[in-house]
């Protein structure tokens, strides 16, 4: 029997929707291949950051928040995403493999899905209004769904702990050349398609008990003023190894997207746990032990009269999206790009 499978613009549209999801530095470390009701999510390495992510947590982080965003848009559009996540251990880059199944899209589908154009990473201070316990159960829900967990940071000694891991990390950083380099090279851009824009960046000033966040290269954003009101929490796992990372990516995308659906603010952080020393500290004084770090979301309600943030910008989609290497001959019914592509 013939399987039924979704048209070429559904799975563009789809993959269009996926590419909005956050990744560290906005190098949207990912590529798309798709074969009717198949698709591939690959690792782009090109697009690592080796002085930031010397590791890859990062990297596989976003590429799970993009493979979760995927899965929601093709779940509003009317086919279930079956996932293999690694499906091929003698192909490392390969982190997901898709089987699109048809699908009756509910109003959850639908409302998720269209919470992935509005979602922005806010870095201003946020309002000085608490998060609601029902708003942190709604997204310790969010992360749970996917295997995580979402911890609250919020009495004084752990709180000071991640912000005083945080602070150290931005003085390792400080002191790398490299990482500064690299940071420089991926932020402070006007309208390039990737990397951090100068409008999305803050420059701030960071209070004393406050979460210092990640300074980049040409910040223009005004930072709103009065305390910062953000509630700090960590999305941890029991494991650190590539799925556990990659399953990360996927909570967090999912806790972005249930934020966004609940009016709040966020913003992905990680900058201190790229570095073995700072992490341990967020692993063993703020976590307790026993769980693996994987981000830190800040989160929290936007203050009063805050304008509203640009989207960042995304590669075109002929750069990120191709044909399955063996998919296709010579009538390809998606209109990709093959812009100095060679299947591998
Ligand atoms: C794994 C990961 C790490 C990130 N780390 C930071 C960070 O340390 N500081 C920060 O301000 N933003 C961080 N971000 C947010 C990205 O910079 C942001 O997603 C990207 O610039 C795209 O912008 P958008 O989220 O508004 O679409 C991170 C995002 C991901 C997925």
């Amino acid at each position: 029997m013939k399987h039924p499978t979704p048209d070429a613009d559904t799975v563009r549209a789809a993959v269009a929707l996926a590419v909005r999801a956050p990744s560290v530095h906005n190098s949207q470390p990912w590529r798309w291949h798709v074969d009717g009701r198949t698709a591939e999510l690959r690792a782009d390495l090109r697009r690592r950051l080796p002085h930031t992510d010397p590791d890859g947590r990062d990297l596989l982080v976003s590429c799970g928040c993009a493979l979760h965003h995927f899965a929601v848009a093709t779940a509003a559009m009317g086919w279930a995403a079956r996932i293999e996540r690694l499906p091929d251990a003698g192909e490392p880059g390969l982190l997901a493999r898709i089987a699109l199944v048809p699908h009756e899209p509910r109003d959850r589908d639908i409302a998720l899905a269209a919470a992935i154009p509005r979602r922005r990473s806010d870095r201003r201070r946020f309002a000085g209004r608490p998060l609601l316990a029902r708003d942190a159960d709604r997204l310790r829900r969010a992360a749970a769904d996917h295997g995580a967990v979402l911890r609250v940071v919020d009495d004084a000694p752990r709180r000071s702990a991640l912000t005083g891991a945080a602070a150290a990390a931005a003085g390792l950083h400080h002191a790398d050349p490299g990482y500064e380099v690299e940071l420089a090279a991926w932020s402070g851009r006007g309208y390039a398609p990737d990397g951090v824009p100068a409008r999305n960046a803050v420059l701030a000033t960071v209070g004393r008990h406050e979460l210092r966040v990640r300074e980049f290269a040409g910040a223009r954003l005004a930072d709103t003023a009065g305390p910062d009101g953000a509630a700090l929490t960590v999305l941890a796992t029991t494991g650190d190894d590539r799925l556990s990372r990659l399953r990360a990516g996927e909570a967090v995308g999912a806790v972005l997207l249930a934020a966004t659906r609940l009016n709040l603010a966020s913003c992905v952080y990680t900058e201190p746990l790229e570095l073995t020393s700072t992490r341990a500290l967020v692993r063993d004084c703020v976590l307790g032990g026993g769980l693996e770090p994987q981000v830190v979301v800040r989160v929290g309600y936007p203050p009063e009269g805050a304008a509203p943030l640009p989207a960042t910008p995304r590669r075109p989609l002929g750069e990120v999206l191709w044909p399955l290497p063996h998919a296709y001959g010579a009538s390809l019914p998606i209109p990709v790009q093959l812009r100095g592509y060679r299947p591998s």
